[in-house]
């Protein structure tokens, strides 16, 4: 699926230590081995209902990670993340932050759509997040934003962030903005969390709240890249 290296042999060397092809083979051929096993899983009772699983897509290198709920309608039958109406805002969104679908890796907490879009269950996220660790892993992304509760609440308590809890969940409008230097299993990322694009789409109050939280996104990684 990724073709990065066309490249022969003879030229590899000075490839590598130029743009370090390696590593993003390495990144290619890790992250196509959680594809893998996402497309067999079992672990939890979604597979059962899935038409198709979606591991997540986008850049191995991503210095941007997206970290959605779960597949919806129109992700389930295409086996991609974010295609439907809430990925059009998305695209909005990505472009507000000055970013393009080509430089982020997006993926959800769940890889499997539970039926009819209900709330993930704890024992599925249990089931599931090691795919999500491993992404985080491989890819090592400088930012990792979280769209809605549900990823915020998983992301900033595995990265020992505790507070901001509301009936068992990181309460969003507590934290949505907020940058958080954390260590996720041992990578340090900056974490933050916005509202989920689909509930922009109904509420325009909150609408405008992601379109602000996007454009501080952009400028938040214009400074990290400038400062060294
Ligand atoms: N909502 C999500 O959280 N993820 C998707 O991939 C699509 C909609
Ligand atoms: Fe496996 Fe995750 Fe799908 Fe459950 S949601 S079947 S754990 S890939």
């Amino acid at each position: 699926m990724y073709h990065y290296c066309n490249t022969p042999a003879s030229l590899r060397g000075l490839f590598e230590e130029l743009y370090d092809v390696s590593l993003i083979e390495d990144r290619v051929k890790a992250l196509s081995e959680v594809e893998r096993e996402v497309r067999e899983c079992r672990k939890c009772r979604l597979w059962a209902t899935r038409t198709k699983p979606v591991p997540g897509h986008g850049n191995p290198n991503a210095e941007v990670m997206l970290i959605g709920e779960a597949p919806g309608y129109n992700e389930d039958l295409e086996g991609k993340p974010f295609v439907g109406a809430a990925g059009k805002f998305l695209d909005q969104l990505l472009a507000l932050g000055e970013l393009k679908r080509s430089d982020v890796f997006i993926t959800n907490v769940l890889k499997c759509r539970p039926p009819n879009n209900r709330d993930p269950l704890p024992d599925e996220v249990e089931a599931c997040t090691p795919y999500l660790d491993r992404q985080v892993a491989i890819i090592k992304p400088k930012v990792i934003i979280c769209l809605g509760r549900h990823s915020a609440s998983y992301v900033l308590s595995k990265a020992g962030v505790k507070g901001h809890m509301r009936h068992g969940y990181v309460s969003i409008s507590a934290v949505r903005g907020q940058v958080f230097n954390v260590s996720y299993e041992g990578l340090k990322v900056m974490v933050i969390p916005t509202y989920h694009p689909a509930a922009g789409l109904y509420n325009p109050k909150l609408k405008k709240v992601i379109m602000e939280d996007f454009v501080m996104i952009g400028r938040t990684l214009k400074g990290a890249r400038t400062t060294p």
